[in-house]
């Protein structure tokens, strides 16, 4: 195999290879130097007149517990199910519930069970390290699109170092208490969040390919 060819075989596997995590090994830290190269290759993602519009705010140690501490102790009074999914796209959410709370053992009449395993999200499932991907708040959709280019080339470059993530809207719910726990500045708005580590090997719902459309239901092709 030509290195180009090589190189794309194992792009291409950790594509695959990239999943949600949903339950992380907690005493196991993210190697400080897998965290800086995944962050340089990540640096490389495109940008709009290249004005690199991500942030990302990340606590480890007693920050990320006092993180986790206080989203879980605003989310226990209330959270919302949807995180603002439109009506017609919610049949897709119901779907990715019944794959992973099933995964979770947890029934699909069980609405406390489901709470429960929901409120997990505000302690980032037990990652190590978690925080937020903000952005400024005067800028718009394609920088937005900026920032998501860099946060799966961050995702992937983890993945391929055999770290494991989970991005998360859940946790942007409550904007306020990122920002007092992660010193984010008013100037920036608060896109998700995101939690890094090791997965648990032993949660099934670890284990699980979410499957995607038809690339057809997509892309569409026009030529006339
Ligand atoms: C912007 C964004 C927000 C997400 N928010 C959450 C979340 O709050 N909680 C959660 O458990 N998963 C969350 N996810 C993970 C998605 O559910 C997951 O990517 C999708 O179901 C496909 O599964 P896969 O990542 O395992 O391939 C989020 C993913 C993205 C990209």
């Amino acid at each position: 195999m030509s290195g180009t060819a090589a190189a794309a075989a194992n792009l291409d596997t950790v594509i695959r290879e990239r999943r949600t995590t949903r339950r992380f090994l907690p005493d196991k830290p993210v190697p400080r130097e897998l965290l800086d190269e995944s962050l340089e290759l990540a640096m490389r993602a495109p940008s709009n007149s290249n004005i690199q519009p991500w942030r990302l705010f990340l606590a480890t140690g007693a920050r990320r517990m006092r993180l986790g501490e206080a989203l879980l102790r605003r989310a226990t009074s209330g959270f919302p199910a949807t995180a603002g999914i439109p009506e017609s796209f919610a049949v897709l959410r119901q779907q990715l519930g019944a794959v992973v709370y099933g995964a979770m053992g947890v029934a699909r009449d069980d609405a406390e069970g489901r709470r429960i395993a929901q409120l997990r999200n505000f302690d980032f499932f037990g990652a190590p390290m978690a925080g937020a991907v903000c952005m400024h708040r005067d800028l718009g959709h394609a920088d937005g699109v900026a920032v998501g280019m860099f946060l799966q080339t961050l995702l992937l470059a983890l993945t391929e170092r055999g770290l494991a993530t989970c991005v998360q809207v859940s946790v942007a719910h409550f904007p306020d208490v990122l920002r007092e726990h992660l010193d984010i500045p008013d100037e920036l708005r608060v896109l998700c969040g995101l939690g890094i580590g090791y997965a648990d090997p032993n949660f099934p719902a670890n284990q699980l390919r979410i499957p995607r459309n038809p690339v057809s239901a997509n892309v569409v092709f026009l030529d006339d």
